[in-house]
């Protein structure tokens, strides 16, 4: 065995690597000494029974992916992407098989590292979960998977040249969380089996690949068939962190260790929206030690990229809709470069605890705007986070399980558990022991959560006992007044939970009042607030308004021309309600001209919610917009359509 010296963070992380079958504890991960087992990291995974996934086929306790090593060639014309994937793997002694997560692949041939057949099979698939591929090793260390995606493999949208802003070249984005990733990669995909990682991809000339990992030749090189790009990921990331975009990118710098990517029409509001990032990075430096990934890159991508954001490791994937012209939507880059700490370095082991990426990040991102832009826009942001959680715990229901922040996701998709319960609950538990501790004492504990547990999966239980041992330290009255268990596995919000509350917000409500009581447009200071005070202000207005209420305010503020894509999606809201059909041309275009789901599916489920006035219209743009939309936007409002309203649920039982 070979012993090698690691940074001090590093070194309890990789403790436990030699510890692969044994049921260690967290104690035993975090004391233990620096030990290496060759001279790739590889990190330890967890053997509880709360740390097993259900969504993965993997048996890691039998045979592990350590190293995933990529070679691949992109067709566009077929829509697939193919060639060899060369998995290293760890077993244990006896181990006779390893087993794979594949979704849709086309697999040829298993071989070892010297070429020699393996015997493999693909079993039954799951319509969620994929079908397992497992793999007889006959003591084989190295295994070479030769495949190929399927066209409609979901984590890749490949767009044509009109769904880009360049409009010449063709497009194509990876979206591999939450369990994507199979559609592409035939590897373990489950976030508690971290795996270093390399690729080699080709594609077609003039277009550019870059991946979420260090780009080892960023012009790439002529080959055969088009140009060949070079990755690397040398720290063990959990496999839903892989991601790949091609096309007619361009680069500029930002900063020493920053830049964005996009494609050349849109580099320079890209560059000149994100110029904050630099800092952002240093004030989450300040608070919670180095950034452990090198550069922080972005890339903007088409408008179809489903998410605001995706925090692939040293390239945040970025939806365009953030681009509003005057910075006032960058928390959302606050937010994954959060995840740089929370949800990269310290992984979610399961879905079921999606809250330990997603609420920790959103408590750090509301940290890092205070540290950037001052504690009332942070403030601002908290309570607009707190508006959302409250509908959602009304919505569910205070005793909905799915109110829970530990959840169970057996037989589901572990996209159902991506509510702003794991957000704005999870930062909710976190502001309330800050508050509860002191924000000296509990930013001292969260860095060395960090540092205790980096490049290692983290469970709920895991979570608690280091609070326990590091920040509450026997101290019965503290504990009796967190109710950690009660935030952690009871549904609703714990009577303790701080509320942060904005000042500005205030007079924001006020004027929503006045304005609901008739006074004029023209006295709101609409003009001068920001966008969290304009979104405020529109969603604090009652749900039911005069035609010409709604009028004034378009006219007065062109809120359907708004450039700002949260001011529009919160006007948006308000006119569905109101069955506004004046708004209905810039609804169309909203959601004919970007696909990010978190705007596209509530603006289809109000609709529907809108019954013989708002499913036809919603049925109409849909069949529009739907070829433009990534598989995960589909996916939710495909369900939204096919399910009966509210209303029409109403009708239906009045006919019987
Ligand atoms: N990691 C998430 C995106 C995600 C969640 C992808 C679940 C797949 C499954 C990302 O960090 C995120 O939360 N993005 C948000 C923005 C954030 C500011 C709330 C988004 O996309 O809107
Ligand atoms: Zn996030």
């Amino acid at each position: 065995m070979l012993h090698f010296s690691l940074p001090r963070t590093l070194g309890a992380a990789f403790a436990a690597a030699t510890l692969l079958l044994a049921a260690c504890s967290s104690e035993k991960q975090a004391d233990a000494p620096p030990v290496a087992s060759d001279e790739r990291m590889v990190a330890p995974i967890l053997t509880t029974e709360d740390a097993k996934d259900v969504h993965s086929y993997a048996r890691p306790e039998i045979a592990r992916v350590t190293h995933v090593a990529l070679d691949l060639v992109t067709d566009f014309d077929a829509k697939r992407i193919g060639g060899t994937a060369t998995l290293d793997i760890q077993a244990a002694e006896g181990a006779r098989e390893i087993v794979l997560d594949t979704k849709g692949l086309d697999v040829r041939s298993v071989t070892n590292g010297q070429g020699q057949m393996l015997p493999w099979k693909l079993g039954a698939a799951d319509e969620n979960l994929g079908a397992p591929l497992t793999v007889q090793l006959n003591g084989a260390k190295q295994i070479r998977v030769t495949y190929r995606s399927a066209p409609d493999a979901a984590a890749l949208q490949w767009l044509a040249p009109e769904q880009t802003s360049g409009k010449k070249y063709p497009f194509l984005f990876s979206q591999g969380q939450a369990i994507l990733n199979r559609t592409w990669i035939p590897t373990q995909d489950s976030p508690g089996i971290r795996q270093t990682w390399e690729a080699r991809i080709v594609v077609p000339a003039p277009l550019k690949a870059v991946m979420s990992a260090q780009n080892l030749m960023p012009e790439g090189e002529e080959v055969e068939g088009g140009r060949a790009f070079h990755f690397k990921m040398d720290k063990p990331v959990a496999p839903y962190l892989i991601a790949l975009a091609v096309g007619d990118i361009a680069f500029q710098s930002l900063g020493p260790r920053t830049g964005v990517y996009a494609e050349p029409s849109m580099l320079k509001a890209a560059a000149n929206e994100l110029v904050d990032t630099e800092k952002m990075v240093e004030a989450a430096e300040r608070l919670y030690g180095p950034y452990q990934w090198g550069r922080y890159d972005m890339i903007v991508l088409p408008p179809a990229f489903p998410f605001g954001g995706m925090e692939n490791p040293r390239l945040t994937f970025l939806t365009p809709t953030i681009l509003a012209g005057d910075k006032s939507l960058v928390s959302l880059i606050a937010h994954e470069l959060a995840h740089s700490w929370s949800g990269n370095l310290v992984t979610n082991a399961t879905w079921a605890d999606f809250w330990l990426n997603e609420g920790v990040t959103t408590y750090i991102e509301s940290r890092i705007m205070e540290e950037v832009y001052g504690r009332e826009r942070a403030a601002q942001l908290i309570e607009l986070g707190w508006e959302e959680l409250e509908a959602a715990i009304r919505e569910a229901g205070v005793d909905s399980p799915s109110t829970r922040l530990h959840l169970d996701l057996a037989d589901r998709d572990p996209d159902e558990g991506m509510s702003s319960i794991a957000y704005d609950k999870g930062a909710a538990f976190l502001r309330t022991i800050d508050r509860a501790v002191g924000r000296q004492r509990f930013d001292q504990w969260l860095r060395g959560y960090f540092d205790r547990h980096a490049f290692q999966p983290i469970t709920s239980a895991l979570f608690l006992a280091d609070l326990r041992q590091h920040l509450i330290q026997g101290d019965e009255a503290l504990e009796e007044r967190l109710r950690l268990d009660e935030w952690v596995y009871e549904p609703g919000l714990p009577g303790n939970a701080v509320v942060v509350r904005s000042e500005s917000f205030r007079a924001v409500d006020q004027a929503a009042q006045g304005f609901a009581l008739g006074s004029p447009a023209a006295s709101l200071a609409f003009p001068k607030w920001n966008y969290a005070e304009r979104v405020r202000f529109l969603n604090a207005l009652p749900r039911e308004l005069p035609t010409e209420r709604l009028t004034a305010l378009d006219t007065a503020f062109g809120l359907s021309k708004s450039t700002n894509s949260e001011v529009l999606f919160a006007w948006l809201q308000l006119a569905i309600a109101n069955r506004y059909q004046p708004a209905v041309p810039a609804l169309e275009r909203f959601l004919t001209t970007q696909g990010r789901r978190k705007f596209v599916a509530p603006l289809f489920e109000s609709l529907v919610a809108q019954g013989e006035w708002g499913r036809p219209i919603a049925t109409r743009i849909y069949a529009k917009a739907r070829p433009a939309y990534h598989s995960v936007t589909t996916g939710t409002v495909d369900q939204i359509l096919s399910e009966e309203s509210g209303d029409e649920a109403a009708e239906a039982g009045a006919a019987n």
